[in-house]
């Protein structure tokens, strides 16, 4: 047997039969290790009586801090609700111009009329206004408008909804132009974005769109819509007639879309969101109707 001399004991020792003690070797934890582990049993009485710790008969201990996750999280949100109510009340008062100008108030009203535009735009003119066509609802995140794209314009289109209005030609349909007549009609148009060759159609198409249809009378001379267009050197009135001649489409711009526009007519509805709007349906309040014009004039197309 090794002589264990040297070797701390705790002082146990049994005899075994063939002579050798067996011995009981004490070994001590380092005294680094003992004090923390004294340190951690210190501050975990110091923690129980500082905060909430221990099931009690009516919950749990609170702690003489008084502090919980809840009291926390409110302060939290009353700091955040107090930051807000200065932004909205700033808003309130100011005019879209205004807090264009100001970078913070602008920043809080987009993010603000994005969620609006998410909850109550979203469904008809697709997430971030990229429009949905098969319906007629117009892209917003272009620079391409029926009505109008700076802030006051959008806000009055939002505010007070808006209806185009565009009559059917097709006899059958109500109108008073013959089959021939509406395919004449749908090449000119068509030749207005060089998609139709046909010169004696789009020729007919356009003694019709300038004289007898009367085409020109919403579109403009040169069919280039009642926003920008012209009609007899005046202009015209902000009635929504689209631009034909941008290849940018409400309802499409292969032949047979177009054709249907022109044979039947159509009329794209935008409801209106303001609570002075007779109109029955969902309102917004002034604040979130200055935050979704904002968004939406933020969308890329606002001038
Ligand atoms: C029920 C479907 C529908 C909903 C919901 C709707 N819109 Fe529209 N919106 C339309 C249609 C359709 C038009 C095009 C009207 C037309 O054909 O003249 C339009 C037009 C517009 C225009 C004019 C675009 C231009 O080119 O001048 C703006 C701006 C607009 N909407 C914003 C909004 C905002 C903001 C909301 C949410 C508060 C909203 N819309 C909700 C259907 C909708
Ligand atoms: C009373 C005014 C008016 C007259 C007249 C009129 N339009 Fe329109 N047109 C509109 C309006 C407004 C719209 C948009 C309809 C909507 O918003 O739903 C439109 C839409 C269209 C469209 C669909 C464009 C797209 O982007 O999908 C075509 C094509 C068109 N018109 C061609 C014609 C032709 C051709 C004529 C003559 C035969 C004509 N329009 C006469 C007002 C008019």
């Amino acid at each position: 047997m090794a002589d264990n001399k040297g070797v701390e004991t705790t002082g146990h020792q049994w005899d075994d039969d063939e002579g050798y003690p067996l011995q009981e070797f004490n070994n001590p934890l380092p005294k680094w290790w003992l004090y923390t582990f004294y340190a951690t049993i210190i501050w975990s009485f110091i923690y129980w009586v500082l905060y909430p710790a221990w099931p009690s008969a009516n919950g749990f201990t609170k702690g003489v801090l008084g502090w919980s996750m809840h009291t926390e999280f409110k302060e939290d949100m009353a700091a955040v609700q107090v930051q807000q109510k200065a932004f909205n009340d700033q808003m309130e008062r100011l005019s879209l111009q205004e807090i264009a100008k100001d970078n913070k108030l602008l920043q809080y009203a987009i993010s603000g009329g994005k969620a609006v535009f998410g909850d109550y735009c979203a469904p008809c003119h697709g997430t971030g206004g990229i429009g949905v066509k098969t319906g007629g609802f117009p892209t917003l995140a272009d620079d391409d408008w029926l009505f109008g794209g700076n802030l006051e314009t959008i806000h009055e289109t939002i505010s007070g909804g808006r209806v185009g209005q565009m009559p059917a030609h097709l006899k059958s349909a109500g109108g008073n132009f013959s089959d021939a007549q509406v395919d004449d009609l749908t090449s000119y148009v068509l030749s207005l974005t060089g998609q139709s060759k046909d010169a004696a159609a789009n020729q007919r198409g356009d003694a019709l769109f300038h004289g007898d249809a009367g085409c020109k009378g919403c579109h403009g001379d040169k069919g280039n819509g009642s926003l920008k267009g012209t009609v007899d050197g005046s202009p015209l009135p902000p009635i929504g007639a689209p631009n034909l001649t941008d290849a940018i489409w409400l309802y499409g711009g292969d032949r047979q879309t177009v054709r249907d526009s022109i044979a039947k007519g159509r009329s794209g509805k935008m409801p209106a969101w303001s609570k002075e709007s007779k109109e029955v349906g969902k309102k917004l309040d002034p604040l979130a109707l200055k935050q979704v014009t904002i968004y939406v004039h933020s969308l890329g197309g606002g001038q």
